[in-house]
């Protein structure tokens, strides 16, 4: 009897045994099964030696190849990474090498890294300077809030860039005898020309009004030279897009609009004919002409400011045109305004510019900066990722003080971190650096900060609060946006931690195919009809099983990048639905994604100012109630 039962124990052991081999034999083909996401991409490339360690490939998946790009091996040579405490913000960057690597990378990439890798070695160089120099750090600071040129000077700098509100008025009369004038905003001069961010070109009727006067609008770049010229008034390709909410051209500035061709045509003729008999005087045309916002010998007065959207153009008051931002060609990047052609200049002024906190001065830099998370505390319940862009020093300050200042968020149960790109001025890096040491709450990322890279830093919130700082719940939210994380807390008790994608959920959307569009995407991007469900980018929450999917899934490259990040997430889900659980799609309409509504549990496009007051309404009222 005995006997018997030690065999049948041994047997029964060998079988445990030989069911969890096979187990593990089976695990590595698992986890590498997800079907490739990439339907257009049709080479079947990869090498051995660029697999992760520790991982093998069992079954032939389409996946991009890693290509290696100037400036990589820079950003992530680990002898030029700061130290301990000092390394901090770069907690996330060590591990985003494989997904910057990519064959099938996002638009911009390259030149990202590129730029990234000597904006990198600049900051690197500073610090060094700036600790060699500890105690001397009362340099003059040159992210000043505005710049005032007076007299006729043709070009001044913008010392970092410009930022959401920030404007450029320009106050002069347009000379005669000459054909109008240039206002350019310039990038920073590299080893090539400077790009033209904005070309604002005014062509005047000249002195016997032999032509018709218009504002043509354009980009340079050194790359591709002109771009497309967007032309006020449009004769005859009246553009209903509208950028910010505002018309790209306000066809009044020629007058009547009915009779569009015949009416500056007549107008051509007509002042010919006057100025050749100067007795017929109609005071209709006369109308028309003055309408046109320059006039040769007539004192202006004009702001061009930046939107979220594009740039507009206020002339004497009025609104004029507007310009949506090209692609890398962003309002971050501007770096001069330049003047050409015949204008007497009285005065120029750029206000509202990125000006960061003066951290000597910081009184509750203490009471403000990161809580802790040690290695040994558990699990966060919530980490939340913020979308920030180097110069919106404002921005962040604003979080800071509002409702980073939750109690969840001072005790440690929820983090708070910004996701911000390297930017191509030296000084705010610099001063980014500095915020970063004293708030600890900045995740830099290893490229410049290109639009069209954002989902990269999607990526990297899920790496964040996957490895670095488990959360059970992964929210992605940006810096114009005010969220009441007490609410959402709450919320999430009632929902599933499994599966979950929450937020403002779009369920049939379909891709824009208008060129012109700013969220165009081509057939070859995504070529279905429509696009699976997917959550508002301003904010929304996963679950942690779909974070650890995703940040598996790039480490693996089986997921698809794509540009738009919060549609990528929907795209991602899918894939992990497919090949993972159920996910529960929770709808909550009171993420505001346009604004602001009473009863909001995340308000959106809330500049520092209202993220303040929506606070203190907050503290005082105890209820959300909208600030405008
Ligand atoms: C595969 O990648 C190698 C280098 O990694 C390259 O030389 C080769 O041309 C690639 N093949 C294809 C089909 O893309
Ligand atoms: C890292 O940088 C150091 C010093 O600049 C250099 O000597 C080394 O070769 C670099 N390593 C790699 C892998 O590029
Ligand atoms: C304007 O600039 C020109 C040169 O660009 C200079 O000769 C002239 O003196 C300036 N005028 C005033 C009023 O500053
Ligand atoms: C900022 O100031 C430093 C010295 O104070 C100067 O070298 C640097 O050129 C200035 N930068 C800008 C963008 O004005
Ligand atoms: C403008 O008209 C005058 C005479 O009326 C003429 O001498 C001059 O050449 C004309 N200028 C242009 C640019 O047509
Ligand atoms: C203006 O002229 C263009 C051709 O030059 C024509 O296509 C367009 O329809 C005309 N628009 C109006 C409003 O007459
Ligand atoms: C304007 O003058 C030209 C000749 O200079 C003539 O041909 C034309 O008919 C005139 N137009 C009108 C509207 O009188
Ligand atoms: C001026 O031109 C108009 C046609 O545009 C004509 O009817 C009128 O007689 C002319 N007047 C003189 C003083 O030449």
């Amino acid at each position: 009897m005995k006997k018997w039962t030690g065999g049948v124990l041994i047997i029964g052991l060998a079988c445990i045994l030989l069911v969890s081999y096979s187990f593990i034999q089976k695990q590595p083909e698992k986890q590498s099964s997800y079907e490739f996401f990439h339907p257009n991409q049709e080479h079947t490339n990869f090498s051995n030696s660029e697999q992760p360690k520790g991982e093998k490939l069992q079954t032939f998946v389409k996946r991009p190849r890693l290509v290696n790009l100037d400036g990589l091996n820079y950003l992530f040579n680990s002898t030029h990474m700061p130290k301990e405490e000092e390394g901090k913000p770069l907690l996330a960057w060590g591990q985003m090498r494989l997904l910057l690597s990519r064959s099938d990378s996002l638009p911009m990439t390259a030149q990202g890294i590129k730029e990234a890798a000597v904006a990198w070695k600049e900051l690197q160089s500073t610090i060094d300077e700036n600790r060699a120099s500890k105690f001397v750090h009362n340099k003059e600071r040159n992210c000043s809030f505005s710049v005032i040129s007076m007299n006729n000077a043709t070009s001044f700098s913008i010392p970092c860039g410009l930022i959401e509100d920030s404007s450029i008025t320009v106050i002069a009369i347009p000379k005669g005898n000459q054909d109008g004038f240039q206002i350019e905003f310039v990038g920073l001069e590299g080893k090539e020309e400077a790009d033209v961010i904005l070309s604002y070109n005014v062509v005047l009727s000249g002195n016997n009004f032999t032509k018709e006067p218009f504002i043509a609008q354009n980009t340079w770049t050194y790359e591709f030279g002109w771009g497309k010229e967007e032309r006020c008034p449009s004769h005859g390709s009246p553009n209903n897009a509208k950028v910010d909410g505002l018309v790209k051209c306000n066809e009044q500035l020629m007058g009547s609009s009915l009779e569009e061709n015949s009416t500056s045509k007549q107008l051509i003729v007509n002042n010919k004919n006057k100025s050749s008999n100067g007795s017929d005087v109609s005071g209709h045309d006369n109308h028309m002409v003055s309408n046109f916002p320059f006039l040769d010998g007539s004192l202006f007065t004009a702001t061009i400011w930046v939107g979220v959207e594009g740039f507009h153009a206020t002339v004497n008051g009025r609104h004029e045109t507007s310009f949506a931002y090209r692609e890398k060609l962003e309002p971050w990047l501007v770096s001069g305004v330049r003047v050409k052609g015949g204008l007497h200049i009285i005065s120029t002024l750029a206000k509202g510019l990125p000006v960061s906190e003066n951290l000597d001065m910081a009184i509750d830099l203490e009471e403000l900066k990161a809580p802790l998370i040690s290695n040994k505390s558990k699990r966060l319940l919530l980490l939340i990722g913020v979308f920030s862009s180097g110069n919106n020093f404002e921005r962040r300050m604003a979080l800071r003080r509002s409702w980073m200042k939750y109690e969840a968020v001072r005790s440690g149960v929820v983090a708070v971190r910004f996701f911000i790109g390297l930017h191509k001025n030296k000084e705010v890096n610099f001063e980014l650096w500095r915020e970063a040491q004293a708030y600890q709450d900045v995740q830099l990322m290893p490229f410049v900060d290109y639009y069209s890279l954002l989902t990269l830093k999607t990526i990297a919130i899920c790496i964040m609060g996957t490895k670095i700082f488990p959360a059970k719940y992964i929210m992605k939210t940006d810096d114009d946006a005010f969220v009441r994380v007490d609410e959402i807390l709450a919320s999430l008790k009632t929902k599933t931690s499994d599966g979950l994608l929450y937020g403002q959920v779009s369920l049939d959307s379909k891709p824009q195919r208008d060129k012109d569009n700013k969220w165009y995407i081509s057939t070859e991007e995504w070529p279905h009809e429509s696009y699976p469900p997917w959550a508002h980018g301003p904010g929304y929450v996963i679950s942690r099983d779909i974070a650890k999917f995703i940040v598996r899934g790039h480490h693996e490259r089986s997921l698809k990048l794509f540009k738009l990040e919060d549609v990528a997430m929907g795209i991602w889900i899918e894939e992990f639905k497919k090949h993972v659980r159920e996910v529960q799609y929770e709808n909550d309409e009171r993420f505001y994604n346009a604004g602001c509504e009473p009863n909001y549990i995340l308000a959106h496009y809330q500049n520092p100012r209202m993220v303040l007051c929506l606070w203190e309404k907050m503290q005082k009222e105890h209820k959300p109630d909208c600030c405008d």
